[in-house]
């Protein structure tokens, strides 16, 4: 309790001197030795449309991942369909002004359309074919980016939160191997990319100990991999910083990094006890569950930065670790918890407001040394 009370005592300090001096400190330059501090970006930051936003994350960041323009569906709509623009502004963006480029995501059970699994008519693939058909759609996609993605998110969410695999079209029709396949895919389409596994709630047991394994078996076989992601949609209380903590400890083990890949803390409260981040759990909207429409009250605010505290000190006290610490969004108003999973609410999570304003009592609790 103490340490709380000191704890929202210095974040109200800081930020009223620091406003006094600077009024909006820069977030890279607070991590250039601890790790690469990245931001999801959306299509109008990435062409220019919102300059603003654009700004901001030039000023602040030094990686960026896609929030939606690699994912399958956008960037592979139909079979022999490939809509690159929206990508290529994407990549170009982050080359021209040296950003550290994260290429999200390959392989999803979400944003994956049904034609992937169905031959020409209707019928389902046999497991050779729709191998293939990845296959071809990874070296499509990394090798149109090869040198210019440095990371690749190459699966994303294959397992469910008690360990078991997730029962998705890769899954059911390729069986368990579907990961080191694609894997093997992207090395050979860009053998110099980083790649990486992507999920949520790493932090439970579970979950961690099937991902632990996938990497054993990987590594086994030689297929590299390089990082694995936390995506790190979290809440107030959830998960523990000793859960966050345990999940970096047992990963290192593994002689590899660990990401924290779509970053952001919602205050509003839960209407289902499940969490998950699941795209496709969407709960209709109910004002109860909204209670910041009008305004988020300082004290919550107050909140949210001592939680964003507590969590960027166990990044920096595990910092040798880690190679990337990923808002999921810029501002308040870009982030897609306004949406999910219940959508038109208005949500907080991220470190500006929606007129790109910096949260200063959020900044200074990340940037607050350790020691
Ligand atoms: C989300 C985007 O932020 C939304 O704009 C979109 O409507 C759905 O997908 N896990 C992931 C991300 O890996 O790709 C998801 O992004 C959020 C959950």
């Amino acid at each position: 309790m103490i340490d709380r009370i000191i704890s929202l005592f210095f974040i109200l300090i800081t930020t009223i001197s620091v406003y006094a001096s600077d009024p909006s400190p820069i977030l890279k330059t607070g991590f250039n030795n601890e790790f690469l501090i990245g931001v999801a970006i959306n299509r109008n930051q990435a062409d220019g449309t919102d300059s603003k936003g654009q700004a901001l994350i030039l000023k602040n960041f030094n990686a960026i991942t896609s929030e939606q323009d690699l994912k399958w569906g956008l960037i592979h709509p139909k079979p022999t369909i490939y809509s690159f623009s929206k990508a290529d502004d994407y990549v170009n963006f982050g080359v021209q002004n040296n950003l550290f480029v994260v290429g999200h995501t390959l392989v999803w059970h979400s944003n994956a359309p049904a034609w992937i699994f169905v031959d020409d008519n209707g019928k389902g693939l046999t497991r050779d074919a729709l191998l293939k058909r990845m296959e071809e759609h990874i070296n499509t996609v990394v090798g149109r980016y090869k040198g210019k993605i440095a990371g690749w998110d190459v699966v994303n969410e294959a397992f469910e939160d008690n360990g078991t695999m997730r029962k998705s079209k890769w899954f059911q029709i390729i069986g368990e191997d579907y990961i080191e396949k694609a894997f093997e895919y992207a090395h050979n389409a860009d053998p110099k990319v980083e790649l990486y596994y992507n999920d949520y709630n790493l932090y439970l047991n579970a979950k961690r100990n099937a991902v632990i394994k996938l990497i054993q078996r990987l590594q086994a076989k030689k297929i590299p991999i390089h990082a694995v992601g936390e995506q790190a949609h979290y809440s107030l209380v959830i998960p523990t910083v000793q859960k966050i903590e345990e999940c970096i400890k047992d990963f290192s083990k593994l002689g590899i990094k660990v990401n924290f890949t779509e970053l952001d803390i919602t205050a509003l409260p839960n209407k289902k006890k499940e969490i998950t981040a699941e795209v496709s759990k969407i709960v209709a909207y109910d004002p109860l569950y909204d209670p910041y429409k009008k305004g988020l009250p300082d004290s919550m605010l107050l909140k949210i930065a001592v939680r964003y505290g507590d969590i960027f000190r166990v990044f920096k006290e595990n910092s040798s670790t880690i190679q990337r610490v990923t808002f999921w969004g810029l501002t308040d108003g870009n982030s897609w918890l306004n949406g999910w999973p219940m959508p038109g609410r208005t949500n907080y999570p991220l470190l500006f407001d929606r007129n790109y304003q910096p949260k200063l009592a959020i900044l200074n609790a990340i940037l607050k040394p350790i020691k």
